[in-house]
């Protein structure tokens, strides 16, 4: 292939593509003789009856999926209450957070989110050429108000909460967010991708304020992240702007046909959403014991700082070595922190006598720490 050829076809690329080199071509999925807590999945089947739509859907993969979701948009309306053109729907909600960017950010813009947060935000700001403005917290249970209204942030085309945060399962009562609605002129962002593992989520707030935009996802309390559906609620007119900037046939009529039938079958899913809530506990608490502080949890993950002196990658890469794979973290603020996604009671028990042997080898002083407190009741939503 001639270089010269290349190079011209390479100095077409516009400014942001041109900037970022070629990624590694990656390594293999892990197979499955690994405990794979790294990613914040829900590992249950699909419940029987979800299963039989999606195998009745394959008998249509000669067709275009339907445009525009209608069908699943009105699914997911009559599932949260509010009217169709309220919902827009994607492929998992990381493709609507993406539309968002699109939709509203010019190069040199900002958008506004709490740190720690969702890391996708850094990706997604850097592709628009938009500034990410990372708003740190003191406290992770209420909402820095004044904050995110003021300073550089003032200016933040729209901001992004995510809430339960990931990746501290913080979860900030929704009074807070509502006087942040009530204060703000601009978009707020509410990412409800773990609510429900939360005792509340912010649905009945859609019809009072028009600046705010729900996302929900089926990948994580309905285990469904590979077959990737996503949506948006928010005011009719900005939701038909998303709408219009969605690519044709985003989803596929695998992923149209499941979240018909998960919208229509949840309460199928209250055992497993118990599960994850009683394991949290159980995991948070025996980890408690081994020296690590663990962030009171909403979500179907617990973030744990390792005991003093230890360092989160070292733990990721201890552990992996025993196949289990777990989350760290570049953030200075997370450095000792290793994040566990909650799974089945065999994984989380081969995640525990791994964590366990390996205390047990490094010997290291095990620095005292406040207990994780007894559970605090996250009960089923109330509402979606
Ligand atoms: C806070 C948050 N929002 C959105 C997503 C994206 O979810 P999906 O694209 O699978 O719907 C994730 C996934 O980890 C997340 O943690």
């Amino acid at each position: 292939m001639s270089d010269e050829k290349l190079q011209n076809v390479l100095s077409s690329l516009s400014p942001v593509a041109r900037q970022l080199d070629v990624p590694p071509s990656g390594r293999p999925a892990p197979d499955s003789s690994y405990v794979k807590l790294d990613t914040n999945e829900n590992p249950f089947p699909l419940p029987p009856i979800v299963m039989q739509g999606a195998c009745a859907a394959l008998e249509r993969q000669y067709l275009y999926p339907e445009n525009d979701n209608i069908s699943l948009r009105e699914a997911a309306a009559r599932a949260y209450g509010i009217a169709t053109d309220h919902v827009i729907a994607g492929n998992g909600s990381s493709e609507l957070l993406g539309l968002l960017y699109r939709a509203f950010l010019t190069p040199g813009d900002r958008v506004a989110m709490l740190s720690p947060g969702f890391s996708f935000n850094r990706k997604l700001a850097m592709l628009h050429a938009a500034q990410l403005l990372e708003i740190e917290s003191a406290e992770h249970h209420s909402l820095p108000i004044e904050e995110l209204l003021s300073g550089s942030a003032a200016d933040a085309k729209f901001v992004l909460l995510a809430n339960p945060n990931n990746p501290t399962g913080a979860f900030v009562p929704l009074a807070d967010i509502e006087r942040l609605l009530a204060r703000s002129d601009r978009l707020i962002v509410l990412d409800e991708a773990y609510v429900d593992f939360a005792p509340d989520n912010g649905l009945r707030l859609l019809s009072r304020y028009a600046n705010l935009l729900i996302l929900r996802t089926l990948s994580k309390s309905y285990a469904a992240a590979g077959i990737r559906v996503g949506f948006g609620l928010g005011h009719p007119a900005l939701i038909g702007r998303l709408r219009n900037i969605q690519n044709v046939f985003s989803m596929n009529v695998i992923g149209q046909a499941v979240g018909i039938s998960i919208l229509s079958h949840r309460a199928a899913y209250k055992d497993n959403h118990r599960h994850i809530r009683d394991e949290r506990q159980r995991v948070a608490a025996e980890l408690s014991q081994l020296g690590f502080c663990v962030t009171p949890s909403h979500a179907n993950f617990v973030l744990a700082h390792a005991p003093v002196g230890q360092d989160g990658r070292w733990w990721q890469a201890a552990l992996a070595k025993e196949k289990i794979l777990v989350a760290s973290f570049p953030d200075k603020s997370l450095e000792s922190c290793i994040r566990i996604s909650i799974g089945t009671k065999d994984q989380m028990d081969a995640f525990l006598a791994a964590t366990k042997a390996i205390s047990a080898r490094t010997r290291r002083a095990v620095a005292s720490c406040a207990p994780y407190p007894a559970d605090r009741q996250d009960t089923d939503m109330r509402a979606g």
